[in-house]
C-alpha cells in the first residue's frame, strides 16, 4: 500500500528528493520500464512452469469493461466475501491494499462503484505472476526474478494490513493453489530424535485456516490459529512468521511458538528445512522475523493439540456517557491478567459512539464455572449502563464447532472499504497496577474502532523471550490493542493524508499502554516512528544478521520488514 508516497509527494510537508530514479544497479526493474522483460522472455519462463502465467487485475475491473456483464454481476455478488477474494490473483481484502497514490496525489485504484467517476487502474497490484504449484515452479520464479532484477512479491490471500503482498509494477509469486494438509500422529522434526515426536499437521503454502480447523477436528485435534470470517487467513504467511494470535494463544502460546518445522526456498533457489535440529538460526528468525523476508515457505508444520469443549461468554453494554465508558472499561480490563493466566482468551470492542461488546472463550471449562467468574461482571454491566448490558453464555463440544456456526458461514462485511490499523501491546504490569489509567488512555486515543484482543498473557508470558525471534514485548504483554482509521472509496489523497495523521496521533496516545511501544506487526501501522523497536524490539540486530546470511542480495523486501530501511519508501531503490 503506497501511502508512503504522500510523504514524497509533499502532502505532509516533506518534499523529499526522489531516490535515484532508475539506476540499474541500485533499483529493481518495474513493469513499464525499458528494462522489463520482453513477452518472449516471459513465454520462455512459462515453458519452465507447470501453469500458464497469471495477469492479476483489480477484482472490480469487469464492471468497467462491461457493467451489465455476468462477470460484473459475479463481482458484485462476492465483493465482500473474504474467501472469494483470495481466489482471484489480484484480490486483496481491502481496497486500499491494491491502490496506489501517485506523486501528484492522483489515486490509482479500481472502485466497484463505476459512477464515482474514476478510471479503473492497476494500482499496486503486480501485473504478472506465477501460479505456483510445486517447489520447481517457485525456483523458476525466483531464478527469473533475479536474472531480470525484478521486484518480487509473494501473495497468498491478500490479507496483509501493511500490503506486504502487493507491489506496484512487481512480479508475483502466487501461492494460493499450493494446498496440502497432512496429519501426523507422531511427527519427528527432520534430523530430530524419536523422543521429539508430537502430534502435528503440515500445511502447504496455500492453505487457509478454515480448512485446517476442519481437517484437525476430523482427527480430534485443534491448532492455534486466527479468527477471521470464512477462516480465510493463510497458514504460511504473516501468521506463520509474524506471530500468530487467536483465542487459544493464552493456553498454548503464539502461533509461532507452535511451529515445529518450516520448509522453504531460499533466494539462491535451495530448498531447506528449518527446525530445532537443523538451520536453527533460520528457525529462530522465521518465528517472528516477519513474512516475505527470509524465503518462500513451502510448508509449515504446526503442533496439534487435543480438541476440547469450550464455554463462551458474550457480553455487551451501552456506554451511555464518558464516565460510564471509563468505569466499564476499567472493570473489563481487570479480568485480563487473571483470565488469560487460566488459559482463557477473549476479545472486546469499543465502537463509537457507545457500543461495547465482547466475548471470553474458556477451553475445557463448564458453563457454570465460566458463569461463576463472569456473573458479577454481567450484573455490573447491566447496572452501570442503566439496564442496557449483560452477559450470555453458551457451550460447544469444540471451539471449531462454535466458530464454524458463528463465523465461517458468513461472507460478512469484515472485508471491503479502506482501512489502516495500528496497535500496541498492553503491558501486563500496567494492566495489573493501573487499569483505570489504561482505560483512560485507550478512550482518549479516541479511535472510531478499538479492538482489545485479550489473547496474550498465560502461556505466551511463560515462554522465554530469547527462545524465538518474535518481539520480546509479547512475553510481558497481555493483550493486543488495535485501533484503525477507515474511509470511503473516492476520497482525495489530501483527505487520506489527514486520516494518516489521525492514525499517527492516536498511535502516539496509545503508546501509554505499553512500556516499550511494542506492536503486533500483522495488525500494525505502516506509519510507525521506529518500526524496528515497535515490531522487533531488541531482536532486530540478530534478525538482520540472519536475514543477510540467507538473503545477501535482499531479494525479499517488505514494508517495515528486516532491512527495509535500506530501501526507499517504495522498496524499489537501495538508498
Ligand atoms: C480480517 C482480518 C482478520 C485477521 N485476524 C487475525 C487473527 O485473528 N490473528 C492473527 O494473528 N492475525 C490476524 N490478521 C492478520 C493476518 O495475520 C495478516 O494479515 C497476515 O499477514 C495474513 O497472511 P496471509 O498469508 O493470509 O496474507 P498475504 O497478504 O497473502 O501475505 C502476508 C505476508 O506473508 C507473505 N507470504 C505469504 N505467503 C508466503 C510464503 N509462502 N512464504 C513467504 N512469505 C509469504 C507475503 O509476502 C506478505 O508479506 C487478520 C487480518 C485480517 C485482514
Ligand atoms: C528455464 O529453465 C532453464 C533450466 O533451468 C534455465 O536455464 C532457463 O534460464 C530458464 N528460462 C527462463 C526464462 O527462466
Ligand atoms: C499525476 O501523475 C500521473 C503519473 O505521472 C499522471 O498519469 C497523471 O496524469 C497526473 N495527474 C495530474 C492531475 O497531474
Ligand atoms: C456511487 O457513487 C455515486 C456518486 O458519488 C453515488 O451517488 C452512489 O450512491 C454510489 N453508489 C453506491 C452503490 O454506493
Ligand atoms: C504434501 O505434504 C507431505 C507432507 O509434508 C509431503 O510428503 C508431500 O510431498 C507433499 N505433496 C506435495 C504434492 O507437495
Ligand atoms: C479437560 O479436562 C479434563 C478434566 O476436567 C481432563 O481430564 C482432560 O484431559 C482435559 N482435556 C483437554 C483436551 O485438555
Ligand atoms: C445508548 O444510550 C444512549 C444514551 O442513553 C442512547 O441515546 C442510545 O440510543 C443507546 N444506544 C443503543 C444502541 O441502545
Ligand atoms: C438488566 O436489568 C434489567 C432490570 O434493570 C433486567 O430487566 C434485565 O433482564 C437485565 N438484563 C440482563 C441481561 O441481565
Ligand atoms: C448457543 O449456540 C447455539 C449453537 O451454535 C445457538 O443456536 C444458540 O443461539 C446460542 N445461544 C446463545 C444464547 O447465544
Amino acid at each position: 500500500m503506497m501511502f508512503k508516497h504522500l510523504f514524497t509527494a509533499g502532502f505532509l510537508g516533506t518534499f523529499a528528493v526522489l531516490a535515484s530514479a532508475s539506476s540499474p544497479t541500485k533499483c529493481r526493474c518495474l513493469y513499464g520500464q525499458s528494462c522489463w522483460p520482453s513477452d518472449t522472455a516471459f513465454s520462455q519462463l512459462s515453458r519452465n512452469l507447470s501453469q500458464p502465467l497469471v495477469h492479476p487485475t483489480a477484482v472490480a475491473s469487469p464492471c468497467y469493461t462491461n457493467p451489465s456483464s455476468a462477470s460484473c454481476s459475479d463481482v458484485k455478488a462476492h465483493f465482500t466475501d473474504a474467501l472469494w477474494r483470495p481466489d482471484q490473483p489480484g484480490g486483496y481484502q481491502f481496497q486500499n491494499f491494491e491502490s496506489y497514490i501517485q506523486k501528484n496525489g492522483t489515486i490509482d485504484a479500481c472502485y466497484l462503484n463505476v459512477t464515482l467517476g474514476f478510471p479503473c487502474k492497476q494500482g499496486s497490484i503486480p501485473p504478472i505472476g506465477v501460479d505456483v504449484r510445486s517447489p520447481a515452479d517457485i525456483q523458476a520464479a525466483i531464478r527469473f526474478a533475479k536474472a531480470n532484477n525484478l521486484k518480487l512479491v509473494v501473495k497468498n490471500t491478500g490479507h496483509d494490513y501493511q500490503a506486504r503482498s502487493a507491489g506496484r509494477g512487481a512480479f508475483m509469486v502466487w501461492t494460493h493453489h499450493m494446498k496440502n494438509l497432512t496429519y501426523h500422529e507422531a511427527f519427528v522434526p527432520s534430523g530430530g530424535p524419536p523422543q521429539a515426536a508430537s502430534s502435528a499437521i503440515t500445511t502447504g503454502a496455500g492453505d487457509q485456516w478454515g480448512d485446517v480447523y476442519a481437517f484437525a477436528l476430523q482427527h480430534g485435534r485443534m491448532l492455534v490459529g486466527p479468527f477471521s470470517l470464512g477462516g480465510s487467513i493463510g497458514t504460511a504467511g504473516g501468521f506463520a512468521m509474524g506471530g500468530g494470535i487467536g483465542a487459544f494463544t493464552p493456553k498454548h502460546g503464539l502461533g509461532i511458538d507452535n511451529v515445529l518445522q518450516y520448509t522453504l526456498v531460499l533466494a539462491d533457489g535451495k530448498i531447506v528445512t528449518a527446525n530445532a535440529f537443523q538451520n536453527t538460526d533460520l528457525f529462530w528468525a522465521l518465528r517472528g522475523g516477519g513474512p516475505g523476508t527470509y524465503g518462500i515457505l513451502l510448508s509449515v508444520t504446526y503442533k496439534a493439540h487435543p480438541s476440547f469443549p469450550v464455554s463462551i461468554a458474550t457480553f455487551h453494554a451501552n456506554l451511555t456517557s464518558d464516565s460510564v465508558a471509563q468505569t466499564i472499561l476499567t472493570e473489563a480490563l481487570r479480568k485480563i491478567v487473571p483470565f488469560t493466566d487460566l488459559g482463557w482468551g477473549g476479545y472486546m470492542y469499543i465502537i463509537k459512539p457507545n457500543l461495547f461488546n465482547g466475548l471470553w472463550v474458556a477451553p475445557n471449562v463448564s458453563q457454570s464455572v465460566l458463569a461463576k467468574a463472569l456473573d458479577p461482571f454481567g450484573a455490573f454491566l447491566n447496572l452501570t449502563s442503566g439496564g442496557q448490558g449483560g452477559v450470555f453464555y453458551n457451550t460447544s463440544s469444540s471451539y471449531y464447532g462454535w466458530y464454524d456456526k458463528t463465523f465461517l458461514g458468513t461472507s460478512g462485511s469484515q472485508v471491503t472499504g479502506n482501512i489502516l490499523p495500528a496497535s500496541r501491546l498492553l503491558s501486563r504490569e500496567l494492566a495489573l497496577s493501573n487499569p483505570a489509567g489504561v482505560a483512560s488512555t485507550i478512550l482518549s486515543a479516541n479511535s472510531i474502532f478499538t479492538g482489545i484482543e485479550m489473547i496474550l498473557g498465560g502461556q505466551v508470558n511463560k515462554i522465554d523471550s530469547s527462545s524465538v525471534g518474535v518481539n520480546p514485548s509479547f512475553r510481558h504483554s497481555v493483550a493486543n490493542v488495535l485501533i484503525n482509521e477507515r474511509w470511503a472509496d473516492g476520497i482525495s489523497s489530501v483527505a487520506i493524508a489527514q486520516q494518516i495523521d489521525m492514525l499517527k496521533a492516536h498511535t502516539k496516545t496509545l503508546d501509554g499502554i505499553s512500556t516499550d511501544s511494542g506492536s503486533y506487526m500483522n495488525e500494525g501501522s505502516l506509519f510507525e516512528r521506529d518500526f524496528k523497536k515497535t515490531f522487533y524490539g531488541s531482536h532486530y540486530t540478530a534478525l538482520r544478521n540472519i536475514k543477510f546470511k540467507y538473503d545477501p542480495s535482499s531479494l525479499f523486501v517488505v514494508a517495515n520488514g528486516i532491512g527495509s530501511d535500506e530501501w526507499d519508501k517504495e522498496l524499489v531503490c537501495l538508498l
